[in-house]
């Protein structure tokens, strides 16, 4: 059968991923002084940014013939991976099994089995553990000639997907006025991609890294060591080992902010922007505050709005989670955090 190829017509479930809207949001960047955009990543057909990641890492894996047709795509996940890989495997005519550790939010588990992907279950460990769900993934695909490893850590296919859309995209919607992005980090697909090519078209960009408590991204910034203290209940994001997609970042700012500012931000931008962010779309937005008060120069700052609350709605919008966290959903008006931002310039690390 003849294909229509138009504007508007798709083909295939896989060419709805990227091109995501940039949104203003109002609330924040009157609250602010600078324009804070989100980069609506929620957008993407499996409904998180790793969607872009998950697309090039089948395509490459295609054109340079390691991915097979018949062949099962394995990939441990903490579950948006896992989502975007199961919505282009089928799309693209392969078999899923997705590794996910225990404890993340049933309602990503739910995501993986709607897309008909198989899930296996692990129990959270440390890296160094040969049962993280990492190490499952890769002795799997090392066990079977059938299924092939996706490996968002060190396949840079990841941070190609931003490179070559993610940033590119950025910079023709703001016509290349921006003073800076903002992003969390998992792989660190998302914010070396990004940073990479937005330096290319103008080095003065101001790149900040925003990190949960419990990550070592910003010790290792400042200090060369993966070391942390505390914890955080955002998922996917934060990382105690250097990756190759990371590697290829570069940042000028980093920072790390606790989980009780992501509760007062979602219920804000909820409630005056009608937006209901995500766990790590909140800390985005949450360090383009940072951003914002520490630079009065900075204009227009871009960040991802990388799920929506209804991946998190067990955790950041369940009261009684949040309570037994120690986290009041009233601890702190938006203008009060704002003003403890100003105070906290001591807690910014200048790379
Ligand atoms: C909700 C969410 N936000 C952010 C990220 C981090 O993106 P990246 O892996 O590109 O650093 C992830 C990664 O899985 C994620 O699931």
């Amino acid at each position: 059968m003849k294909k229509m190829t138009t504007m508007n017509l798709k083909n295939n479930v896989s060419e709805l991923i990227g091109n995501t809207d940039l949104l203003k949001l109002e609330s924040v960047s009157a609250l602010t002084g600078s324009n804070i955009y989100v980069k609506c990543e929620f957008q993407n057909p499996g409904g998180s940014v790793k969607d872009r990641a998950a697309l090039q890492i089948v395509l490459d894996a295609i054109e340079s013939g390691e991915l097979k047709p018949g062949m099962t795509i394995v990939e441990g996940t903490a579950g948006n991976t896992g989502i975007g890989l199961a919505l282009v495997a089928k799309a693209l005519g392969f078999k899923m099994l997705t590794v996910m550790p225990k404890g993340q939010t049933p309602e990503k588990e739910r995501m993986v089995a709607l897309h008909g992907a198989e899930l296996k279950l692990v129990e959270p460990c440390p890296f160094a553990n040969e049962n993280h769900f990492y190490h499952t993934a890769r002795r799997i695909a090392e066990e079977r000639a059938d299924y092939w490893w996706a490996n968002q850590f060190e396949n840079l296919s990841n941070y190609k997907a931003h490179f070559e859309n993610t940033g590119p995209e950025i910079w023709k919607q703001t016509s290349g006025d921006i003073d800076a992005i903002v992003s969390v980090c998992g792989t660190g697909g998302t914010i070396a991609g990004n940073s990479d090519y937005l330096k290319q078209q103008n080095k003065d960009i101001d790149v900040w890294l925003v990190d949960p408590e419990g990550s070592g991204i910003v010790n290792y910034l400042k200090h060369g060591e993966y070391k942390a203290e505390g914890g955080s209940f955002t998922e996917g994001i934060g990382i105690m080992r250097l990756v190759e997609n990371f590697k290829k970042a570069q940042i000028d700012h980093a920072v790390t902010l606790p989980d009780q500012d992501l509760v007062t931000i979602s219920r804000y931008v909820r409630d005056y922007d009608g937006l209901v962010l995500g766990s790590s779309s909140a800390l985005n937005v949450a360090g383009c505050i940072m951003a914002a008060v520490n630079n009065k120069q900075h204009k227009n700052i871009v960040t991802f709005a990388c799920d929506l609350g209804e991946r998190s709605f067990s955790k950041l919008y369940n009261e009684e989670f949040l309570r037994e966290k120690g986290i009041d959903e009233n601890h702190e008006t938006m203008e009060t955090l704002i003003q403890r931002y100003k105070t906290m310039s001591n807690h910014v690390v200048t790379v």
